[in-house]
Parts: C-alpha cells; sequence; structure tokens
C-alpha cells in the first residue's frame, strides 16, 4: 500500500510517524451478497429479539451455540471478557466474564433457513472461529476504549458514513458491499456511530489469526 503524506500537517508528530498505518484492518478474500445478507438480517430480526448484555446502545444476537446448550448465548454470555481503562488514572480493568470461544460450535436451528447459514459454513472452512454474532450499534452512540482476548471478523450488513472503528489511533469506515473484514481487536479499539441509523455488523471471533 502506498500512502501519500504529504498532506499530514501535524508538524507534533515526528516525520516517520506520520503515515497511518491500516496493516489492522485486514479485507479478506471472500465475499458475500449484501442483498441476501440484509434479507436474512431481516428475516432474523423476526424471530430473536437483541440481547443488551447491560450494555446501551449495544444489542447482539448469537448465530452459533454451545452444542445443546441455549444458555450459552444469553445474557453477559453475549458479550464476554474485555479490558477498559475506565478513568483518569489510565489503570486497566478486567470486565465480565471469559468465554471459552472453541466451544461454541453448532450454528442455531432457528437460523438454518437464511444466508446466515451459508455464510458460516463459507467462514467455517476458512476461519477457525469462536461466537458468531449479529451486532447492533444504535445511532450516535459508541463502545468502550478496549481490547479483546482474540481478532474479530466483520460483515457489515447496515452501515453509514457515521460508523468508523478505531484501532490504536487509525479509523477506518468498513462499507456494506459484502466484503469480509478482519480486524486487529487484541489492540485497544473502539466503534462508534455517528449515524441517525442503526449500524449491524455480523462479528466473529477469530481465533487462529495471527496480526504482525
Ligand atoms: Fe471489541
Amino acid at each position: 500500500m502506498s500512502v501519500d503524506n504529504t498532506n499530514i500537517v501535524d508538524l507534533n508528530i515526528k516525520k516517520d510517524e506520520r503515515v497511518l498505518d491500516f496493516r489492522d484492518f485486514q479485507k479478506q478474500g471472500i465475499k458475500f451478497d449484501i442483498d441476501k445478507l440484509q434479507e436474512a438480517y431481516n428475516q432474523i430480526v423476526q424471530i430473536k429479539k437483541f440481547e443488551d448484555a447491560g450494555v446501551t446502545h449495544f444489542g447482539a444476537i448469537s448465530l452459533t451455540q454451545i452444542p445443546g446448550d441455549p444458555d450459552s448465548v444469553k445474557g453477559n454470555k453475549a458479550r464476554g471478557v474485555y479490558w477498559t481503562k475506565p478513568d483518569k488514572s489510565g489503570k486497566e480493568v478486567t470486565r465480565d466474564i471469559k468465554i471459552d470461544e472453541s466451544q461454541y460450535s453448532e450454528f442455531i436451528k432457528d437460523y438454518e433457513n437464511t444466508y446466515f447459514k451459508e455464510v458460516y459454513d463459507t467462514l467455517s472452512k476458512n476461519f477457525k472461529l469462536g461466537r458468531v454474532r449479529i451486532l447492533l450499534k444504535e445511532p450516535r452512540s459508541t463502545l468502550s476504549w478496549h481490547r479483546d482476548p482474540e481478532p474479530r471478523l466483520h460483515i457489515p450488513i447496515i452501515t453509514n458514513p457515521g460508523c468508523l472503528m478505531v484501532i490504536d489511533n487509525v479509523a477506518k469506515h468498513m462499507p456494506a458491499d459484502g466484503s469480509v473484514w478482519v480486524t486487529n481487536n487484541t489492540k485497544y479499539h473502539n466503534a462508534f456511530n455517528g449515524g441517525e441509523e442503526n449500524r449491524i455488523h455480523l462479528v466473529a471471533c477469530v481465533l487462529d489469526y495471527k496480526f504482525n
């Protein structure tokens, strides 16, 4: 990737630090049908409500569960452990509970007749997946500044130009065009929706992806 850094004017940044590095956002060589993704989303919200997992302006619908265990996707299991720096001390704290992602190997039967099953089968052939969820970010809202245990795979389904993910000090909009991204959520990051419509992404935990 070539970057034109001649327009960067912040002279407080040393010359060799002026180039933005997007390597924590990696577009994959797989593409899905965005119309079918949106149709599948419309189908599942007819049959399932979002879990808020105790987080404001956030919702999750799990597409996978621990085999035979519907409770494995309820409550704060819709979220999972993360680390955040909540106050002026800058000290890191742990939030929520650790989840054994590798156990989430069963695609939930209620959604088997949607396009998400085909998407899940294709993704499973290419990645070692943990939980696969449909995540909602409400308008004019943000997550905490946090890091997660593993990288995450994103397929934007509904988005708007005011939806950005920030990793470290680099921000990127991921368009809803059927593309698949893997993002380095092991670094501190955030996602916000500055638009006036919901942001909907399919998000999967990826257990075998290495960033360098
Ligand atoms: Fe995260």
